[in-house]
């Protein structure tokens, strides 16, 4: 059975791909330091996939602990998620965010380099585009990461970029994921964000379940159907779906690959709150205030290269990503605790 390290396996997309990777015939193995995620996450995987994964808990930057762990397991391809992610914090640490973001990501290429593993996924964002000049938004379009998250982003981007050139037998793929919604079907695992959700959903799913007041809406003056803003949701089981084929998608294709991860509709913040009130039952009271710097009006993706390429698309639609969204919230209304 071939080994996948996934960096940040505990976390909210690292968990549902370890299912997935034992659904597809893969063997797992986790590292990831606790710092955004619960170690109760690798019983629920168990409690699903009826195995338990290998899974080690440090720091990515200890190259040394990484070393042992690649000389004791033989790993075919890595799937990096662990990093840092809230846009605002970013802003004001930038420093944090830039080490934990870029050392990470150096010391695992380093060590993979070093045991001759080669095969990468790596979780870009749909935030190395910044403020979008068009939608749908090609992999061609223009890069303008607003943010030292999004700049880290790319970053990472361009040194993988950079050693697919100076050495031909990597394979990589550079997952640009628009906004991961929802959760696993069994409610056993989901998001659940160390303090005030930064995410749209998470947020309003909290409201739903009593933890907070109200959502707040930022903008109702935007250029869009109903002035809210308008973003790209896609279901966290289709987005782990797009690793599995990247997966065998780097096997054959050595270089440096970019796809987008979305579904290529968009959705208001207000047909978000409304579409959740139905599948939840529950009323959710927002109020309108101004605008947010740096928030764009409308941001959707373009995903025709990844069907095409990687044979993926989208297949959950709004309904089935609120309704697997409030089964994991309300089953779970203080999260992992
Ligand atoms: N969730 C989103 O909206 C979104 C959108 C675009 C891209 N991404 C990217 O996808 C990846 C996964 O996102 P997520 O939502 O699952 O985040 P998450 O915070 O739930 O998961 C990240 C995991 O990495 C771990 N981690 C962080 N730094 C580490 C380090 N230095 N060493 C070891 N482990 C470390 C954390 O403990 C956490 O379990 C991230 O790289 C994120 O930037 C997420």
């Amino acid at each position: 059975m071939k080994q996948i390290l996934v960096t940040g396996g505990a976390g909210y997309i690292g968990s549902h791909t370890v299912v997935a990777l034992y659904e597809a015939g893969f063997q797992p193995i986790i590292v990831d330091n606790l710092s955004n995620s619960k170690v109760v996450v690798i019983d629920r995987i168990e409690q699903i996939t009826g195995q338990r994964p290998i899974f080690y808990q440090f720091d990515l930057r200890d190259g040394a602990q990484l070393d042992q762990l690649f000389k004791r397991h033989n790993i075919d391809a890595v799937i990096h998620f662990a990093g840092l992610k809230a846009v605002g914090e970013s802003v004001e640490q930038p420093l944090r965010y830039y080490q934990c973001n870029l050392e990470g990501a150096l010391s695992l290429f380093h060590v993979m380099a070093k045991h001759a593993c080669h095969r990468l996924v790596f979780s870009s964002s749909a935030s190395v585009y910044g403020d979008p000049v068009a939608v749908p938004i090609p992999e061609t379009a223009p890069l303008q990461p607003t943010n030292p998250y999004a700049r880290s982003k790319r970053m990472i981007e361009e040194f993988l970029g950079d050693l697919c050139v100076a050495s031909p037998e990597w394979s990589v793929s550079l997952l640009r994921y628009f906004n991961p919604v929802a959760a696993h079907p069994s409610g056993l695992i989901g998001e659940d964000p160390n303090g005030p959700p930064n995410n749209l959903l998470p947020y309003i799913a909290q409201v739903g379940v009593g933890r907070r007041e109200f959502v707040s809406v930022f903008g109702d003056d935007y250029d869009t159907r109903d002035g809210t803003g308008v973003r790209d949701y896609i279901h966290v089981l289709d987005l782990v779906e797009a690793h599995i084929k990247a997966l065998a998608f780097i096997k054959h294709e050595p270089g440096c690959h970019i796809h987008n991860v979305g579904t290529g509709i968009g959705y208001s913040v207000l047909e978000m709150i409304a579409a959740f009130e139905i599948a939840s039952g529950v009323a959710i009271p927002y109020r309108m205030e101004s605008r947010r710097a740096g928030d764009v009006a409308t941001c959707f993706a373009d995903p025709s290269l990844s069907k095409t390429q990687l044979a993926w698309e989208a297949r959950h639609d709004l309904a089935a990503m609120m309704r697997d969204h409030w089964r994991w919230q309300s089953e779970n209304p203080a999260g992992y605790v």
